[in-house]
């Protein structure tokens, strides 16, 4: 038995591809283990959209290293977009390095760890880049990774992602995603709704849709044209499943068309992330965002009228090219009106090979971003926790995900175990209950909150039937 481990970092799609690359492996006779001390395959998933998480990630392989010094059989590999994005340059800052694997190569990752072991020297498969030849050839480059499942590999077994989308065509000024993860591909909705059936088999009941923009998704046969929309509508049909949810929208193609599927299907979750990433008209502009300030509070009263009781979420970029006050007072203002369920508030990060590096200056200063970044996280708490208050005294029907971080932490055991799961809006929700009541829909009742937390006690039908007219609450809830 080989014996691998593999660290994750950036976002879900990476966190689904490290769930692929494990589930593979182990088809392959490995064993997962939880210390890079126990392995003889290490693997790091890395992301790229920050420099930060690029730096942490040459500090990690300096770490092992040493590792390799003592065990001179230890393998090592780069997977992600940071492999895509590095490709050699990897092997010249960590020379110990065995394996590097791009996105669009990870069903490669068995044959090339054998490669490896057989003593044929380093391994590289990456995609082609964006500019190195027919866009057929550079999509065929990257291919989406969605072997069968292995429930066992899921954080939780009620819960999945199921990738519906690869790549990214907007080339936001900032980003490097469309070059690492390349040009945006849907996935045949017939191999989706196998795989949404094939989860629900084995007793998963949330499915996560996954894409760079998910809600630009767009299958085209013959004359036929599936959007997400329509797809909703194939997989609210899938028995078994009872949430839908889908991430990351991308503000110009929230169509009414998508809302009203939202409002009309009682599986779908009332919870839209739909990043603005500013406020400032100049500063969307030189993002290449395709929307103005007034688009995107159109889209906003759009979701209010039809889908009232959506929550919806946000990313900024702050400190951005050129950002003045005036800019970032306008984000501020932003966050004011829409009073967003939760934001994801970055420092801008200059990426090399990004349109933004190439035109702009990176001319806010450090201490100026981190200000910004503080303000506006500030902000956002003081809103979370206004909001959520409002929450106190209502129930919400949560799906239960299992025992609480603090309680696995603190080794809960005895008949009350502190629990937690998510609310058809995504909020999180912690209460005292117990482990037999993971994967159920329960009704909760809110009594304390904090900006990240609903905190409350739940009832089961166990205690007696007076209690039924909570199992009849609303299961939307309203913002
Ligand atoms: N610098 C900082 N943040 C970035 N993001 C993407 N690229 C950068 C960058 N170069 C943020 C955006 C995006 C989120 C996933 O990461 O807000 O929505
Ligand atoms: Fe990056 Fe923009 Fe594509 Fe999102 S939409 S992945 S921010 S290029």
């Amino acid at each position: 038995m080989k014996r691998l481990y593999i660290e994750t970092v950036g976002c879900q799609m990476n966190v689904l591809d490290s769930e692929m690359v494990v589930a593979d492996l182990r088809r392959h006779g490995y064993e997962l283990v939880g210390t890079p001390g126990d392995a003889d395959t290490v693997l790091l998933n890395t992301c790229s959209v920050r420099e930060h998480a690029e730096e942490k990630i040459y500090s990690q392989l300096g770490r092992l290293r040493i590792d390799k010094a003592s065990r001179p059989g230890l393998v090592i590999g780069v997977m992600g977009c940071m492999a895509q994005k590095d490709q050699k340059i990897i092997f010249d800052r960590a020379p110990y390095v065995d394996l590097v694997v791009g996105p669009g190569q990870l069903h490669q990752i068995p044959e090339l760890l054998d490669h490896v072991r057989q003593g044929k020297g380093r391994q590289m498969a990456v995609s082609l880049s964006r500019t190195a030849g027919s866009l057929e050839s550079i999509r065929r480059s990257h291919e989406t990774f969605d072997p069968l499942r292995d429930p066992t590999m899921r954080p939780t077994p009620y819960q999945a992602y199921l990738r519906i989308q690869i790549g990214c065509d907007k080339f936001c000024t900032y980003c490097v995603v469309p070059s690492t993860r390349g040009p945006e591909q849907g996935r045949p909705p017939a191999q989706i709704l196998d795989e949404a059936r094939l989860l629900a088999d084995q007793g998963c009941k949330e499915i996560t849709l996954l894409g760079q923009t998910v809600n630009s998704y767009r299958f085209v046969d013959g004359n036929q044209v599936t959007t997400l929309a329509g797809l909703l509508r194939q997989l609210h049909q899938v028995d078994g499943i009872e949430r839908l949810k889908f991430v990351t929208n991308y503000p110009k193609d929230m169509t009414d068309d998508l809302l009203g599927v939202v409002k009309e299907l009682p599986k779908c979750m009332p919870y839209l992330h739909v990043p603005a990433q500013s406020g400032s008209d100049e500063v969307l502009k030189r993002m290449k965002r395709g929307y103005s300030l007034a688009d995107y509070l159109a889209m906003m009263d759009r979701i209010e009228r039809i889908l009232p009781e959506a929550a919806v979420s946000s990313d900024f970029i702050v400190g951005f090219c050129g950002e003045t006050d005036h800019d970032f007072a306008q984000t501020v203002d932003l966050v004011k009106r829409c009073r967003f369920k939760n934001s994801f508030i970055f420092k801008y990060s200059v990426r090399p090979g990004t349109k933004a590096a190439e035109r702009f200056a990176d001319d806010v200063p450090e201490e100026v971003k981190q200000a910004r970044n503080n303000q506006l996280l500030a902000l956002q708490n003081e809103i979370c926790e206004e909001e959520n208050r409002k929450f106190i005294g209502r129930s919400v029907e949560v799906l239960v995900e299992g025992p609480s971080k603090l309680a696995v932490k603190r080794g809960d055991h005895g008949p009350l175990v502190q629990m937690t799961g998510r609310t058809p809006c995504d909020r999180i929700v912690v209460w005292d209950g117990n482990s037999r009541q993971a994967g159920q829909l329960l009704p909760v009742t809110i009594h304390d909150v904090n900006a990240h937390t609903l905190i409350g006690s739940a009832v089961t039908a166990d205690h007696g039937p007076e209690i039924f007219s909570i199992l009849e609450a609303p299961a939307k809830e309203r913002r």
